[in-house]
């Protein structure tokens, strides 16, 4: 049976186990798929004996994602932009092709789970760390119309634009900010309490936060008490980029994420 596993710490609550299953039972194959916890000093040996055991595939998540960028073979295009990789495709004999999904996922979760048109869109990204440097390209190919990256530290917002190199990208702090009609906002920070006002807020029509829980999370609350019509947490965007890992496993199968996500959100509550 094929192996795959997923890299982090902490790991015990990951629901990529259930996601994968849900998607293999799915698609009618069977897969075993296991959490791996290991350190920064024990990373590259892990990853490296998971591998050499025959594992098919894996997946990385929080903290060794840049790690995992500086040991593969071969990224893919994606995967340079974001400086990060969040999936690991055994390419044989030891090598390995690193892959950042996240972007794509939550372009797909956007799209396809929350009808958000992108194109011409103006976009407030909240956050200027790895999560928003993984979704800036893939959000920036949909031809929106413009991203501000609004961040506590201007100094690492700047570096994103500077580094994304695009006209279309600019850096504020939030004081600065001022929502454009319409626009959306992507929470990407890790944190749930954003010094933003409800007259800030009140611009916005769409607020999607990279967060999930049983419960709403409070800027999910305050968005919608501002009169934000549009609310979504990020549990779309995690099964949204757990099938673009599994389809790079499985180019052949074909999967139907709606109801991975609706079995999720039940198990989640
Ligand atoms: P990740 O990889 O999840 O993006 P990160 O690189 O540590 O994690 O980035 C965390 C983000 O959350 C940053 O944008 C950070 O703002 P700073 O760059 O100013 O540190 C933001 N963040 C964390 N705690 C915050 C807080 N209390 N208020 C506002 N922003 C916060």
């Amino acid at each position: 049976m094929a192996l795959f596993t997923v890299f982090g710490n902490p790991i015990a609550h990951s629901l990529s186990p259930a996601i994968h299953q849900a998607f293999a039972a799915q698609a009618g194959i069977t897969l075993r798929y296991t959490r791996s916890l290991t350190s920064t000093a024990q990373f590259r040996r892990a990853v490296a004996t998971f591998f050499h055991q025959g594992g098919a595939g894996a997946n990385v998540t929080a903290p060794f994602k840049q790690q995992a960028f500086a040991l593969v073979n071969q990224l893919t295009p994606r995967a340079q932009l974001a400086g990060a990789v969040n999936t690991l495709v055994s390419l044989g004999q030891g090598q390995l092709l690193g892959d950042n999904t996240d972007g794509v996922g939550l372009v797909r979760a956007l799209q396809h789970h929350c009808q958000q048109q992108l194109t011409q869109r103006a976009i407030v990204i909240c956050g200027a760390g790895g999560a928003t440097r993984g979704v800036l390209g893939p959000l920036l190919a949909q031809h929106v119309d413009h991203i501000f990256i609004a961040n506590r530290t201007l100094s690492r917002a700047q570096e994103l634009v500077a580094a994304v190199g695009d006209a279309r990208v600019q850096a504020v702090t939030y004081e600065q900010l001022q929502i454009p009609a319409g626009a959306l906002v992507i929470q990407a920070t890790s944190t749930d309490q954003l010094p933003l006002a409800d007259e800030q807020l009140a611009s916005a029509t769409a607020w999607y936060d990279m967060r999930y829980g049983a419960q709403p999370t409070l800027m999910m609350q305050r968005a919608q008490q501002a009169g934000v019509t549009q609310v979504y947490d990020g549990l779309s965007m995690l099964v949204e980029q757990a099938a673009v890992a599994f389809q790079l496993w499985h180019p052949e199968l074909e999967l139907d994420t709606e109801p991975v996500l609706t079995q999720l959100r039940a198990q989640l509550m």
